[in-house]
């Protein structure tokens, strides 16, 4: 049953100031702010950030500040409803467009917080994890887990521009955000493991049967194989079918970070994607196509490498506005967290 609680203002001014004096606080009159009825009170707003908007001010980036003073030339992009100087795009997510030109290098380093790179335009480039070669090519997603070396190059020609997303806003929140530099990797010659070891789902190296799950095994997911994969569920699946991947480890099939999690959809041409509410914020970044989407009931038009930040518990409808292609999106969220914290819900 719902009661009108007791407000601060009606307590004597002695009291509250001699509470304030030992530190405490009284429960009651907040209490409808920690636990709302029903659905949570969020500061976060839907956010659409558009490629052609960035990409122009991260090119001229390149020009104004060399990599030296950078070490990560980069635009975060920071959803204004949550404050822009926290740099969050939703209350657990930082994302920011990152620009590496020909010969430059993004040095060697570790740090607490796990990121990804989703890489939107530009070839040549790769990240270095842990001594393994990763190419960035358009669509692919490169994992770079909390504690692992990483460093970043680039020997093709033309600007390379990835979607960084990590789960910074929370590690930082729990003032656990720290970083380490090392010096450049040895490289190992071996090709990735997305094209030696766990080329295909269902199949893995015998030995690691004998030995513990590796946490990380798999850290570059080529866009080539998740798209085929997606067009070949849509040749066999029912029309109302969400065509939906989701990125997992290849030893454990489960998420492939700890704290956000990452997926793929396909919309045919036409179609709507509108999913039940859930307790996840997200990002929908565009990989290809373009449509409108309804954001708890904020409208905005998106086209290729857009990208869009949605709060916890929103109300989603995404349409594919094109008529003969089929639109694809990358999704980042914070599901994983959420699922081992035991209150990820949908409704
Ligand atoms: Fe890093």
């Amino acid at each position: 049953m719902s009661h009108q609680l007791g407000t601060l203002e009606e307590l004597p001014l002695d009291y509250r100031n001699t509470l304030t004096d030992l530190n405490l606080v009284p429960l009651w009159p907040a209490l409808r702010s920690f636990l709302p009825y029903g659905r949570p009170t969020r500061a976060c707003e839907p956010m659409l950030w558009r490629y052609e908007d960035v990409r122009p001010l991260l090119m001229r980036a390149g020009d104004l500040t060399p990599i030296e003073k950078a070490e990560r030339r980069v635009l975060i992009l920071a959803n204004p409803s949550l404050d822009l100087a926290t740099a969050r795009a939703t209350p657990t997510i930082y994302l920011g467009l990152q620009l590496i030109n020909p010969g430059e290098t993004a040095p060697n380093h570790r740090h607490s917080p796990s990121a990804i790179r989703f890489v939107v335009e530009g070839e040549g480039g790769f990240t270095m994890v842990e001594g393994e070669r990763l190419p960035m090519e358009k669509g692919d997603l490169i994992l770079t887990p909390s504690g692992l070396w990483h460093e970043h190059g680039h020997t093709g020609s033309g600007p390379v521009v990835w979607l960084d997303a990590l789960d910074l806003p929370l590690v930082y929140s729990v003032e656990a955000s720290y970083c380490i530099e090392g010096e450049d990797q040895p490289r190992n010659n071996r090709a990735d493991s997305s094209q030696a070891t766990y080329r295909r789902s269902g199949l893995q190296p015998y030995a690691a049967l004998d030995r513990p799950v590796d946490t990380y095994p798999l850290r570059r997911y080529p866009w080539r194989e998740v798209k085929a994969a997606l067009m070949d569920m849509a040749g066999h699946a029912g029309p109302h079918d969400v065509l939906h991947l989701a990125y997992v480890n290849p030893e454990t099939g489960r998420e492939c970070l700890p704290i956000l999690g990452f997926s793929a959809l396909a919309l045919r041409p036409g179609e709507t994607y509108a999913p039940k509410r859930r307790s996840a914020s997200q990002v929908l970044h565009v990989i290809e196509g373009e449509g409108d989407a309804v954001i708890d009931g904020i409208e905005m038009r998106w086209g290729e490498s857009s990208t869009i930040a949605v709060p916890t518990h929103a109300e989603i409808q995404v349409r594919n506005n094109s008529s003969t292609k089929m639109a694809f999106l990358f999704v980042v969220d914070d599901a994983p967290m959420q699922r081992k914290l035991g209150f990820y819900e949908e409704f």
